[in-house]
């Protein structure tokens, strides 16, 4: 691998930062909030919050960078994409049921839901991730999809999932900036009570861990060696898995770029 030690330190970061950031609302919402339970109140709420930041951010940003780890690409691709794929499906898992305690919590205090951009783009955003799942798993993992479609649909899958990852990011920072205006009474959030500061820090982190996760993904001498293979062949040349969408016929060379693409 090119650049190890950078690679090795951008790891470690992304590492720490993402688990910081768990730790961090972990904090918030049972040391300064509410603390954590299912009962319509503002304890339900705090789910939502944990929930995100730990599925739609850290797992999913996990799941982004797994093909990178160098000490993964002694296995098996295949085996590469279902834990790639488990891996959004549980922050998928987690998203739902943080949306679920969000309008349940609402419900029962009687507020309106969907009235704010947050949730207009939060809600938007779920949409899409699930939308990136079925695309995902019906090209990438049901084994009869053409090789042609799959190679072709790679860089919109790529530049979608990354897309929705800095979008949820920006998302959770507008949710982490509601909460603090709504919450903090007295002293208000313009004055800077420790809460402000730590919760502030808690949106830092976010940002410096999807920085790291998209530094990583964008660059191309930290591919998996088969795929920088495969990158040069569809940006070099232009290839026919480029230009063509749609079946062919199947070749022993398609099967056996199926598994790899
Ligand atoms: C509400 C999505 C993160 C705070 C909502 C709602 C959605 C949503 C769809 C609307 C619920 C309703 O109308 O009943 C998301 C997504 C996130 C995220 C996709 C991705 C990371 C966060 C975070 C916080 C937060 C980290 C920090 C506390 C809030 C608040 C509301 C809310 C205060 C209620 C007010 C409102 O509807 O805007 N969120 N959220 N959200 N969320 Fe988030
Ligand atoms: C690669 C995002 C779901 C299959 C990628 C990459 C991103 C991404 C950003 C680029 C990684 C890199 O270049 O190293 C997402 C998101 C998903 C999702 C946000 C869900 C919302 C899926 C699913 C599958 C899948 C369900 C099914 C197996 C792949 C494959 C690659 C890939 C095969 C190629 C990695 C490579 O060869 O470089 N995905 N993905 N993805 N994803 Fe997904």
């Amino acid at each position: 691998m090119e650049n190890y030690r950078l690679f090795l330190s951008a790891f470690c970061a992304a590492a720490i930062t993402g688990s910081l950031s768990i730790i961090f609302v972990l904090i918030w919402v049972l040391h300064y909030r509410e603390g954590l339970a299912w009962d319509g109140g503002s304890a339900e709420f705090n789910w939502h919050p944990v929930l995100m930041v730990a599925g739609l951010i850290f797992l999913q940003g996990t799941a982004i960078i797994i093909f990178r780890l160098p000490w993964t690409w002694a296995c098996n691709k295949q085996v590469m994409k279902w834990i790639h794929a488990c891996l959004h499906l549980l922050a998928f898992t987690l998203t739902v049921i943080s949306t679920v305690a969000v309008f349940d919590f609402h419900n029962t205090a009687k507020i309106p839901n969907m009235y704010s951009l947050h949730s207009w783009l939060g809600i938007a955003a779920v949409i899409l991730y699930c939308l990136q799942i079925v695309v995902g798993v019906v090209l990438y993992l049901i084994p009869i999809t053409p090789v042609s479609w799959r190679a072709a649909f790679m860089p919109v899958h790529v530049f979608f999932g990354t897309l929705l990852f800095v979008g949820i990011i920006s998302v959770a920072l507008m949710g982490i900036t509601e909460k603090l205006i709504f919450a903090l009474k007295s002293p208000k959030y313009s004055q800077s009570p420790p809460e402000a500061l730590f919760v502030n820090v808690l949106g830092v982190l976010l940002v410096a861990f999807g920085a790291i996760v998209v530094y990583t993904v964008t660059r191309v001498s930290w591919k998996r060696p088969n795929d920088q293979v495969l990158h040069s062949l569809h940006t070099d040349e232009v290839g026919e898995d480029n230009g063509k969408v749609g079946p062919k016929k199947t070749t022993t060379q398609d099967s056996e770029m199926r598994g790899n693409i």
